[in-house]
């Protein structure tokens, strides 16, 4: 199923008059007729509100303001209101709470706060689902379905245990494939009986909280079941749904670079996806725009929704910053390019009472539409208002690949004897820095995903090799494109046991290399590696033309590598193998497996990413223009769409590349010619064909 249709770009987000009386509504409805929104989402925590007792259900409010939603004309993102269980429930069984890392079993308090494990969460949390959609299902103002909310953390009960038993029984089939995996004669831990079997936790197999364990099969494992689990209850809900509504797609919204939940194992069964945006500060557009491109990937480049990000400030930080003047518009048209049809926010109007009292809100406490943020969003709104469908429905045409694991971030955080500060998530931001830089398209996909569309790969911190992968990526390469991966690949199997084999695994042939020993060393240590490219295409295709040599620093970790056929690219230059590769390329098929083997700085990465993408002849857009972000969609129609941010405070000027018009003022861009981004500004220009 489809995304949601829409008329325009959806604009709107979280709303809650059920904290409100009447003549606010109104108040709500005159001003959302100001910003033009189109969309609310209802209902996110109303399970209180809709089921106070365990036989009572009343629909009288919620009824009230799903009509007065409609009458309003607004399309209706309807939740289950699961994300949080009423105090009745749990006061009446405990065990829909949770039990911590600690071994605590908790109360009632707080939020996403119930046992994926609970029977009683379970059939309930499904009832509740149930009968929203026998009520609402059909509505026409209902356009999607929002299940529970940011699913996350984790649970340790006992019935979790039987839980994460029974996954592991339809896992491993047999206690000895479970020995086997987990590699149990390693201290004593061979199990007879799967009843035997505990969650890792503080309380058996970690130290020093959930990255240390004495056992990553374990961890790993549970970690996979308690996803799983979770995607358990949304599956409960999303099939009671599906009984008397069949045609309204269901979503949940996630939260982009969200370490606990493998965001891929959900994605099959989310009919869209969608995200909430909460960067920590503005420094934060390169990591942004990966996670668009994360959330875009998890449905094979389908458009996704912004479900929620902040008019100005959120509040659960110690320092909430606010956005300046003209950010929020750019990072709504940053999501837009990136493949978002639809730019929501959380919240409508700020609540009055709670933690969230003083977040962010596109209406404050006074309720008034004269502030600068409600005039920045009504500002948006008339721009969604006038590009209409424009985009809607438009893919991300890119030429190159950035595989991402949640099993390999999971697996080289939590592994003792490497480095505990080498963090996946930097390094894979280095190495889609250099392709932001580079002003490529990117399709950020997990390793599961088709690579036959794409000319690059590129595979950093490529930890644990599953499946059929090392093949595929060798075809990409057989066919003439280009692999690239890093340090800390193809180490594992996928119970993260080591493979018995040189390093990288299955990995060395397409890298042509062996990996003898390495080195791990703290921040300060820098060893210089110096790049120089001799190889067949190193006068470049493209412009800007690439630096034939340069030296580089690299830190925290360092492979020694023997060539098995592949030519050095980069060397070491201190220590005692100094002189010694440090980025390899390898000629297999009609293309290249690329190696680099240390922690290279930025520059380091963004060459090594240039050289491979001149080698593809990928148009670079604008690749020396600092600050300034570029994305292409391309509509159902063929139209290409080319979105130009701004992310400086001051006028970027660039020279046009194609002909076209801006889309905003309908004014022509001629190629050859200058066009300038206002501060802050957007510019979209539709190419010529
Ligand atoms: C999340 C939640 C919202 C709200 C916001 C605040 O995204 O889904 O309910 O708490 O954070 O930033
Ligand atoms: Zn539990």
């Amino acid at each position: 199923m489809s995304p949601p249709v829409t008329p325009k770009i959806a604009f709107g987000g979280d709303y809650n008059p059920e904290q409100w009386p009447d003549h606010v509504w109104d108040q709500d409805y005159r001003l959302f007729d100001a910003a033009r929104f189109d969309t609310v989402t209802l209902g996110v925590f109303d399970w209180a509100l809709i089921q106070p007792a365990l036989d009572v259900y009343d629909f009288t409010l919620l009824d009230r303001i799903v009509e007065r939603a409609a009458a309003e004309g607004r399309a209706i993102c309807l939740a289950t209101g699961t994300g949080a269980h009423p105090a009745w429930l749990a006061r009446a069984y405990p065990e829909v709470t949770r039990t911590d890392f600690e071994g605590r079993r908790h109360r009632f308090g707080q939020r996403h706060n119930s046992c994926p494990s609970s029977p009683v969460f379970r059939r309930l949390s499904a009832e509740l689902a149930r009968r929203m959609a026998r009520r609402y299902g059909g509505h026409p103002a209902v356009i999607a379905w929002h299940i529970g909310n940011e699913y996350g953390g984790a649970c340790y009960c006992e019935l979790c245990a039987a839980g994460f038993r029974q996954w592991l029984r339809e896992r491993y089939g047999s206690l000895e494939a479970l020995n086997a995996a987990w590699y149990t004669t390693f201290w004593a831990h061979t199990f007879g009986d799967w009843d035997e079997i505990e969650p890792p936790s503080a309380l058996t197999e970690h130290w020093r909280g959930p990255d240390h364990t004495a056992f990553q099969g374990i961890t790993l494992d549970y970690r996979r079941f308690m996803s799983d689990a979770m995607l358990a209850n949304f599956r409960d809900e999303k099939a009671a749904i599906r009984e008397t509504c069949p045609d309204v797609p269901v979503t949940t919204n996630f939260m982009g670079l969200y370490q606990p939940i493998d965001y891929h194992r959900w994605a099959p069964h989310l009919d869209f996806a969608s995200w909430d945006n909460y960067p920590p500060d503005d420094t934060a557009r390169v990591r942004m725009a990966l996670a668009h491109d994360l959330m875009r990937g998890l449905k094979d480049g389908q458009p996704f929704w912004v479900m929620e990000q902040t008019p100005s400030t959120t509040a659960s930080r110690d320092v909430n910053p606010l956005k300046r003047p003209g950010v929020m518009r750019l990072w709504s048209w940053q999501a837009v390019a990136h493949g978002a049809d639809a730019v929501l926010f959380f919240q409508l109007r700020a609540s009055r009472g709670a933690c969230e009292k003083y977040h962010g809100a596109v209406i404050g406490h006074a309720g008034r539409g004269d502030t600068r943020v409600f005039r920045e969003v009504a500002q948006l709104g008339a721009e969604f208002a006038r590009l209409g469908g424009t985009v809607l429905g438009a893919r991300t045409p890119a030429r190159v690949a950035l595989l991402f694991d949640w099993d390999s971030w999971w697996a080289v955080e939590m592994t003792d004897g490497l480095s505990r500060l080498v963090r996946y998530q930097q390094v894979v931001q280095a190495y889609y820095t250099a392709l932001w830089d580079a002003g490529v398209d990117v399709d950020v996909v997990p390793v599961t995903a088709g690579l036959d569309g794409y000319d690059v790969v590129v595979a950093p911190l490529l930890h644990m090799v599953k499946g059929d992968l090392a093949q595929r990526l060798e075809e990409v390469a057989a066919r003439g494109g280009s692999v690239v991966t890093t340090f800390l690949s193809g180490r594992v199997d996928e119970d993260d046991n080591a493979f018995l084999t040189d390093v990288p695994g299955p990995l060395g042939p397409l890298t042509g290399v062996r990996v003898d020993e390495w080195d791990a060393r703290g921040p300060d240590f820098v060893n210089p590696v110096r790049l120089r490219d001799t190889g067949p295409d190193s006068g470049s295709q493209i412009e800007p033309e690439i630096e034939p040599e340069i030296e580089v620093e690299s830190r925290l970790f360092f492979e020694i590598v023997i060539p098995a056929g592949a030519e050095t690219v980069g060397t070491y230059t201190a220590d005692f193998y100094a002189g010694t590769p440090a980025v390899t390329r390898n000629a297999f098929g009609a293309g290249h497996g690329w190696y680099v083997a240390a922690g290279l700085d930025q520059r380091g990465v963004s060459w090594v990413v240039r050289r491979v993408l001149d080698h593809h002849g990928i148009e670079l857009r604008y690749p020396d223009v600092q600050d300034l972000e570029t994305a292409v969609r391309v509509t159902p129609a063929g139209d290409r769409i080319l979105f130009l941010l701004n992310h400086r405070n001051e006028a970027i000027e660039v020279t046009a590349e194609r002909d076209g018009v801006e889309l905003f003022t309908k004014s022509r861009v001629r190629a050859g010619e200058p066009v300038k981004i206002e501060a802050c500004g957007v510019l979209l220009v539709q190419e010529d064909m």
